[in-house]
């Protein structure tokens, strides 16, 4: 079970994650988020769950966790910021998860555009974020899941050979609870680097987690577009750059990525 205590001990935010609200079973923690949003006393809370049944993937997946190995939380961040700029606080999230891994595991993934988690090319974790509106505050409700301490058997077989968890690359059983702590610790850096900063040097420090995949050959599907062509880069506005024949550049906000490399 979630120990609280220890989550606790290693959290060190100002105010996101001071109220921890732990489910052991819930449909999905975004959609217990999102039907909260107007009680007061979740404002910054970190709501986490040992199980989903209908945990949420991007592009309409299903999110599939096994039980008291992995981490599955949301939280729901109100914010100010122009709302063509939007996607850059999943981008923000995503660098926060990298230093927390970092810091925990001592392994940097890297994020695949826009913020999958990956190392070696394997998914280690996602980013789910779902955009409501409350008077004239965007609310971003931010659903993380990172696999843990999964053994590749407890996958299901369709993800076995694509995903990955901390443990399987370490070696390591780790705490979910200092894990957990730490990428709060970070979200709440980078969100608030965001919120004063604006995107501009929080996409000059996410170039360097997907620098890896620049100059690689992609498509990206992003709604009904795909797009193929080589990753040249990040545009300043958090944007993926994609050349599609010489000297044609197209830009993708959002969708999946994959190599042909
Ligand atoms: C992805 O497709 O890569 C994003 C996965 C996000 C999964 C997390 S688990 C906690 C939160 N609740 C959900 O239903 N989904 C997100």
């Amino acid at each position: 079970m979630f120990d609280r205590d220890i989550y606790f001990n290693f959290l060190k935010t100002s105010r996101l994650g001071k109220e921890l609200v732990t489910l052991d079973i819930v449909d999905s923690t975004n959609a217990w988020v999102a039907e909260r949003l107007d009680e007061q006393r979740l404002h910054f809370a970190v709501v986490v769950a040992e199980n989903q049944t209908e945990g949420r993937g991007r592009l309409g997946r299903n999110w599939l966790s096994p039980p008291l190995v992995n981490l599955a939380f949301s939280l729901a961040w109100g914010t100010n910021i122009d709302i063509k700029n939007l996607n850059t606080v999943t981008l923000a999230a995503g660098i926060a998860l990298c230093c927390a891994c970092q810091e925990v595991a001592k392994l940097t993934p890297e994020l695949k555009y826009p913020n999958d988690l990956v190392f070696n090319g394997k998914k280690l974790g996602g980013i789910l974020a779902e955009l409501r509106q409350q008077g004239d505050q965007n609310i971003v409700v931010l659903g993380i899941g990172v696999n843990v301490n999964t053994q590749n058997n407890q996958f299901p077989e369709e993800l076995q050979r694509t995903s990955t968890s901390l443990f399987q690359l370490t070696g390591m059983s780790l705490s979910r609870e200092k894990l957990l702590a730490s990428m709060i610790n970070h979200l709440e850096l980078w969100l608030d680097f965001l919120s004063e900063n604006g995107s501009k040097l929080v996409i000059e420090e996410y170039r360097k987690y997907c620098s890896t995949f620049i100059q690689r050959e992609v498509e990206v599907i992003s709604g009904s577009r795909i797009i193929v062509g080589v990753a040249i880069g990040i545009d300043d506005n958090g944007g993926l750059l994609v050349e599609v024949s010489p000297g044609v550049v197209e830009t993708v906000y959002s969708g999946e990525t994959r190599f042909f490399d």
